[in-house]
């Protein structure tokens, strides 16, 4: 069972043929209301990979909370623990997408950013009862670290998601299992340079070093670099596809490991349980087709798919294959 502490957005998406430059207007050509928040989607993106998912987050007493809740609550069945905070409002995101499916994001946290240390410790028994607690940047640095340490104490395995990008304090690298950084991430977090695929790897074995066991840096188009077990690292590349959205693709790309690695550790002791390169490869493999198929659709939590689209994968890939590159 995993559990996702984590955002829940109203994503305010504009798309247009290209983003304004400052002090300019453009004009826009369609509009949506969409669920978003990077913890809300990456947990329903590893429920619909068929994992035992539970969602905390947190939204405010308003209109775009109450629908997000029914909406979410129907998403997981019985697995969410969403409450309704009074005095803020619910977390929103205002995206541009242009005519190359590129996203520009600002992130208003609301309700989001009332989680405490103290809240977080009444959530104990959620995490102590997962095998993964999967958790991202968009909730207070305070809540992640407890959430990480609880984690540990209670044998539970850890996968952080650095995003959106901030640096991390030096003692939580060894409370994490697995960190999936993107390029941009990774060069904050290690201060180093990330713009070739030697100093993406350099970087790389430094959080290593750190003490994080197993690593995954996402890549975007050109796919994904894992660290694991003893040090092996691997390449493995993105598939070609006609991309309209790549918001939440990392989302998709984080809940679909997460989902892996829950399988993986079926009938396994959590503690200690660290994936082979093989076992991780796994993962990867199956996450980077699940996240081609969400860049192919638009929005957020409406773009990821279910277990059986990514089953599905090599056939519909035949059909979707980029044909403009
Ligand atoms: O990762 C994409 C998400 O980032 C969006 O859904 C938005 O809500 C922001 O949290």
């Amino acid at each position: 069972m995993i559990t996702v502490i984590g955002s829940i957005n109203m994503d305010l998406v504009v798309t247009t043929k290209r983003a304004p430059e400052a002090g300019e207007t453009v004009l826009g050509n369609d509009f949506q209301q969409i669920f978003g928040g990077k913890g809300a989607n990456q947990a329903v993106a590893a429920a619909r990979c068929g994992a035992k998912t539970t969602m905390v987050g947190r939204v405010g007493n308003d209109s775009f909370g109450d629908v997000i809740l029914k909406g979410l609550r129907q998403e997981f069945a019985d697995g969410a623990v969403i409450e309704k905070i009074d005095g803020v409002p619910t977390g929103i995101a205002v995206i541009l997408v242009d005519a190359k499916g590129q996203n520009r994001i600002t992130v208003v946290s609301g309700a989001n950013h009332t989680f405490t240390e103290e809240s977080i410790e009444t959530l104990r028994p959620v995490i102590a009862q997962s095998r993964v607690l999967l958790l991202q940047l968009e909730i207070p640095m305070d809540a992640v670290y407890k959430s990480l340490s609880i984690a540990r104490e209670e044998g539970v395995f850890t996968i952080l998601n650095p995003a959106p990008a901030q640096g991390l304090r030096s003692d939580a690298y060894g409370l994490i299992d697995l960190l999936t950084p993107n390029e941009s991430e990774l060069a904050l977090l290690t201060g180093l340079p990330t713009g070739t695929y030697p100093q993406q790897i350099e970087a790389a074995r430094v959080l290593h070093r750190r003490g994080v066991k197993s690593l995954i840096v996402t890549l975007g188009s050109y796919g994904s670099l894992s660290i694991s077990r003893g040090g092996d690292i691997k390449h493995f590349p993105a598939y070609r596809v006609n991309a309209v959205d790549t918001t939440a693709a990392g989302d998709c790309f984080n809940g679909a490991v997460a989902c892996e690695i829950d399988r993986l550790m079926t009938g396994r002791s959590s503690d200690a349980f660290i994936p082979t390169t093989t076992e991780l490869s796994q993962a990867i493999e199956f996450a980077t087709k699940a996240s081609a198929i969400s860049v192919t659709r638009m929005g957020a939590q409406p773009s990821l798919p279910y277990r059986n689209e990514v089953e599905a994968f090599d056939e519909w890939y035949c059909s979707h294959v980029d044909t403009d590159s």
